[in-house]
C-alpha cells in the first residue's frame, strides 16, 4: 500500500528554486512537514511563506550552504526537537558552471562542481544519516543526472560529479543493507530551470537557446517522481530513475521543431 506522507519530515537541499522548489511544493501538497535551505535567505523564505499560504503546512527554512561543511553541521544538529527526525533527505542541491573542451574551461567552476554536487551531498548525507539509522527509518534521494549514466563533450566536469553521485548511491545503498534505510537516485535529463542560466554564468539568451525548439521537462515532473517514489510501500525501494524529456534520446540527441 502507498505509504502516507502527512506528517513526515522532509529536508530538501536547494529548495529555493527549479526542481528543489517544486518539490518541496510537492510534498507540502501531500500534507508532509518541510525543512528547506538554500543559499539565498529572501528567496527561501519566499518558498516557505508560499508552502504556508497555500498548504498550511509546517515549514523550516534557513539559509545553508552545502559546500560549508562546519555550517551544515552546526544547521542540521541545532534543528528543533521537533525538526530533528528526519523521514526523507532529498539531496539536490546542485549546479553546472560553464560549458567548455576541458583545455579552455575555468578550473574555479570545476571548485564550484565538485564542492556543490559532490562534496556538499556528502556533508548533508553525513550530517543527517547517522540519526537515520540510529532509528532504523529514512529515506535518502540523491538528485543525480543522466549526466551520471554518460558523459558529454564540454562538460567533463560536471558529468564526472554526477557520475560520482551514481557510485556514492550504489555505495550507500550497500553501506545501508540491512539498516532499514532506503537510497534512491533520480536522474533527469532536460528540464528548463535556472539551470542552463547558472550554467552560462547569467547569459539567459543562450540559456534559452538549450530550450529552443524542444518540449523540455518541467521542474514539476521531477517533483512527482520524487514524491511517487518516496511514497512507495516500505518493502519497496525505486533504487533509480532515468527521466527524459519526449524529444529527447540521450544527453546530447534531442530532436527540436524548426
Ligand atoms: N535542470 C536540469 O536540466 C537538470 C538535469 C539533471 C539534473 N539536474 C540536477 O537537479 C538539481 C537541481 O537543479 P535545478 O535544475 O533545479 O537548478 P536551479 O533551478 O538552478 O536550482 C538549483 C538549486 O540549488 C541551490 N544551490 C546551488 N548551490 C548551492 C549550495 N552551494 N548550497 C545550497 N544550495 C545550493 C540553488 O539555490 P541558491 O542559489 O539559493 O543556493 C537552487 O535552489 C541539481 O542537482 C542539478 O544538477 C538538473
Amino acid at each position: 500500500m502507498k505509504q502516507n506522507l502527512k506528517d513526515k519530515i522532509v529536508f530538501i537541499t536547494g529548495a529555493s528554486d527549479g526542481i528543489g522548489r517544486a518539490t518541496a511544493l510537492a510534498f507540502a501538497g501531500e500534507g508532509a512537514r518541510l525543512i528547506i535551505s538554500s543559499r539565498r535567505e529572501d528567496k527561501i523564505n519566499k518558498v516557505a511563506d508560499e508552502i504556508r499560504n497555500r498548504f498550511k503546512t509546517d515549514v523550516f527554512s534557513f539559509p545553508m550552504d552545502v559546500r560549508n561543511r562546519k555550517e551544515v553541521f552546526e544547521k542540521t544538529a541545532s534543528l528543533p526537537d521537533s525538526w530533528k527526525e528526519i523521514d526523507f533527505l532529498i539531496n539536490n542541491a546542485g549546479l553546472s558552471r560553464g560549458f567548455d573542451k576541458i583545455y579552455n574551461d575555468n578550473p574555479d567552476g570545476w571548485d564550484e562542481m565538485i564542492d556543490t554536487n559532490i562534496k556538499g551531498l556528502l556533508n548533508v548525507t553525513k550530517a543527517v544519516l547517522p540519526g537515520m539509522v540510529e532509528r532504523k527509518r529514512g529515506h535518502i534521494i540523491n538528485i543525480g543526472s543522466i549526466a551520471g549514466h554518460e558523459a558529454y563533450p564540454n562538460g567533463a566536469v560536471y558529468c564526472s560529479t554526477k557520475h560520482a553521485v551514481d557510485a556514492i548511491t550504489k555505495a550507500m545503498r550497500m553501506d545501508l543493507l540491512g539498516s532499514n534505510v532506503k537510497v534512491s537516485t533520480i536522474d533527469p535529463g532536460m528540464v528548463e530551470t535556472n539551470f542552463s542560466n547558472v550554467r552560462f554564468y547569467g547569459d539567459t539568451e543562450r540559456a534559452k537557446n538549450v530550450y529552443k525548439g524542444v518540449n523540455p521537462l518541467k521542474a514539476e515532473d521531477i517533483a512527482e517522481t520524487i514524491v511517487f517514489c518516496a511514497s512507495r510501500p516500505a518493502h519497496v525501494n525505486i533504487a533509480e530513475v532515468v527521466i527524459l524529456a519526449g524529444a529527447q534520446a540521450s544527453a546530447t540527441l534531442v530532436h527540436r521543431n524548426p
